[in-house]
């Protein structure tokens, strides 16, 4: 390591961050605390734990060793005071909700959010007293126009799942504190490797590290970084008493071996991605494509500013529309047809049907998700194998 005035970069952090080997046998992995409880060395010790008046362990709901690493790395990676990790991305966006909001409480959302959060808010949170709107964060004025006294805080996703609309992260922010709400950003679909909400002014960030920052699709885990202040309380309330979605030791390691390698899979999951995406482009039977880089994407000036890689998250449908992408998904043969994405296998799904088929057909249309929209998880096979399955199985398609 260079001079302690030195940062370490990205991947050296992701790598190295918060673990010494000397302090574990010379082990050069960290060890996995495969425990439940932690032995007080008194009665005193123990009830001073308790009691937040000396840091310990105490019971592994609420931290544990390997977790606490995975988290301090995870802070690092996105330029957080502290993180916290959860058992799946819906475990810490519930967590996170259920711990800052209250009864008669307002939360502005964006137009577009992943299937269960969407589920969660308008069947879950929303039917306990706190009120939802939908708001296009673009539309500034439409923003200013919703806010209320009641309201706490303004949470989305960028791209949004699956639609890839954007939003202006610094600008949200702008009003947000003109108003004193919180900012709360989904960045799974960046990770810290290609977008950073915290830098921007967001509060807290929440991730599906079941994604690309485990990378290999073998777990499920969720997180949430932020200040020190907010995350210890969305810790001690949320998941120690409200959700208990507490992740596994192994799992913990297990996404910590996944984020050594995230800035090398983000790369290659872009650059095979941009491929994909002009391939598809100029194809007879493609409709419409949404990529963020694109030079046609809607909102590429906001995500060349945003965005340092413009991510592996593709839509589009075909001019024939549900049947052809019907017809088009169960030809493909490289592409899995599967939900979840960031995995280092391309996945093929169909969200109206899928991950999105928990908003009726009226929402759909409401919040901009069409029903012959097809989304790709470009994966990190061989660039030609990907496009020789996708331009097959267009062909198959009409
Ligand atoms: C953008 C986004 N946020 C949150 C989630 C929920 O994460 P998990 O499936 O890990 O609970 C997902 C899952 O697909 C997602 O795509």
């Amino acid at each position: 390591m260079r001079a302690a005035s030195h940062k370490p970069g990205f991947s050296t952090r992701a790598i190295h961050q918060g673990y010494d080997p000397q302090s574990h046998g010379g082990a050069l992995v960290p060890p996995v605390y495969q425990t439940a409880t932690y032995a007080f060395a008194s009665v005193e010790y123990g009830a001073a734990c308790f009691a937040g008046e000396q840091a310990g362990h105490v019971y592994s709901r609420i931290s544990n060793p390997t977790l606490a690493l995975l988290e301090q790395r995870m802070a690092s990676l996105e330029g957080a005071e502290a993180g916290l990790a959860l058992a799946s991305g819906m475990g810490a966006i519930t967590s996170t909700l259920w711990t800052l909001l209250r009864p008669g409480d307002e939360l502005i959302v964006g137009e577009t959010l992943y299937g269960c959060t969407f589920a969660f808010l308008h069947h879950g949170i929303g039917e306990f007293g706190v009120k939802i709107r939908h708001v296009d964060l673009n539309d500034l004025a439409a923003l200013e126009a919703a806010i209320t006294p009641q309201t706490r805080m303004i949470y989305f996703e960028t791209p949004a799942n699956p639609n890839m609309h954007l939003v202006d992260i610094p600008a949200v922010v702008g009003v947000a504190r003109r108003h004193e709400l919180l900012v709360t950003v989904d960045n799974t679909y960046c990770t810290p490797y290609l977008q950073r909400p915290l830098e921007l002014g967001a509060d807290l960030v929440v991730h599906s590290a079941t994604k690309y920052l485990s990378g290999h699709g073998d777990l499920t885990a969720g997180m949430v970084l932020g200040r020190r202040a907010l995350i210890e309380r969305i810790r001690l309330q949320g998941l120690k008493d409200m959700t208990g979605a507490v992740l596994s030791a192994q799992d913990a390691a297990l996404l910590m071996r996944g984020l050594k390698t995230l800035a090398l899979r983000m790369e290659r999951h872009c650059s095979n991605a941009l491929r994909v995406a002009q391939f598809l482009e100029r194809q007879a039977q493609i409709e419409v494509i949404r990529y963020p880089g694109l030079s046609s994407f809607p909102q590429f000036g906001l995500a060349q500013r945003q965005m340092r890689l413009p991510g592996g998250m593709i839509a589009f449908e075909l001019k024939g529309g549900q049947q052809a992408g019907r017809r088009f998904m169960n030809a493909l043969q490289v592409f899995s047809r599967a939900v979840s994405l960031g995995d280092a296998e391309s996945l093929a799904q169909h969200p109206a049907s899928m991950t999105h088929s928990s908003y009726t057909a009226q929402e759909r249309a409401e919040h901009g998700i069409s029903e012959g929209l097809v989304r790709l998880s470009v994966g990190l096979e061989d660039i030609e194998d990907l496009l020789a399955d996708l331009g097959q199985a267009l062909r198959a398609s009409v």
